[in-house]
């Protein structure tokens, strides 16, 4: 049995065993059609920080494990990929690029047959254990070469960085996200639209949800309702919880 005392966070929130971060960390959580990713990478680049996009971390294991062969069903075999993992991700917001094994995947992480079977590699614990470590060293380099780091995603938060000097849940109506994702994968909000990408909206939250909080902003974790805020709108909300944190 894990003993429960070596795992347990000090005051800051940072669980006994991992290192301190280094720098201003900003950490973005929130459900698809948040607007996290394009809100977090603006919030970095207005402060001349590093951003750190975690589902693209996700995203990229996945197709590793499908260039290799490897069944996304078989836990073990994911693991072992993850354990290997020979990735590079570029933490500059203007130019976050993302290799593995030499080869530029940054646009075939973004096609559908990734975007659709990504959560059965992000729901096997062990996986996201190996990513996590790998994701705190991260956001410590980048911070430490910017002076802070915006690292996004689900669980950061909650798991990846609970001791983030600022900490904050995006988050928008079922009916916003839906909308916005459907402008975005098909040019168009109609109901045909709309109804097409509910599936890569709603269900894979749903799957996700299983292993990460995201819904709801943990103890401490300020909630920005995008709703009804523009993408200009959304970057200043963020950027006030910011301020505040620092005054
Ligand atoms: O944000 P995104 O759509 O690029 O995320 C891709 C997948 O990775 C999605 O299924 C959620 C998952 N993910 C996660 O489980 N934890 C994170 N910190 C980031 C993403």
């Amino acid at each position: 049995m894990p003993d429960p005392e070596a795992t347990r966070p000090d005051s800051s929130g940072r669980p006994a065993g991992d290192a301190p971060l280094a720098g201003f960390v900003i950490a973005i959580d929130g459900p698809s059609g948040s607007g996290k990713s394009s809100v977090s990478k603006q919030v970095a680049r207005t402060l001349g920080y590093g951003f750190l996009d975690t589902g693209a971390m996700y995203r990229a294991l996945t197709w590793w494990c499908l260039e290799r062969q490897v069944d996304l069903t078989d836990e073990s075999a994911v693991l072992a990929a993850a354990q290997a993992f020979p990735l590079t991700i570029g933490t500059d917001p203007d130019d976050p690029a993302v290799t593995v094994d030499g080869t530029d995947v940054g646009s075939a992480i973004r096609e559908s047959r990734i975007s659709t079977q990504v959560s059965l590699v992000a729901v096997i614990v062990p996986v996201r254990e190996v990513l996590r470590d790998l994701q705190r060293r991260l956001i410590t380099e980048a911070s430490a070469a910017a002076g802070g780091v915006v690292a996004e995603g689900r669980d950061i938060t909650t798991v990846v960085a609970p001791d983030a000097s600022v900490r904050v849940l995006l988050t928008a109506s079922e009916q916003a996200r839906l909308a916005r994702r459907s402008r975005e994968l098909h040019g168009a909000d109609h109901a045909d639209a709309v109804a097409a990408t509910r599936s890569q909206i709603v269900d894979r939250d749903r799957v996700d949800g299983t292993v990460s909080q995201f819904t709801v902003a943990a103890d401490g974790v300020t909630t920005v309702d995008t709703s009804d805020l523009n993408f200009d709108e959304s970057v200043a909300a963020v950027l006030q919880v910011v301020e505040a944190a620092r005054a």
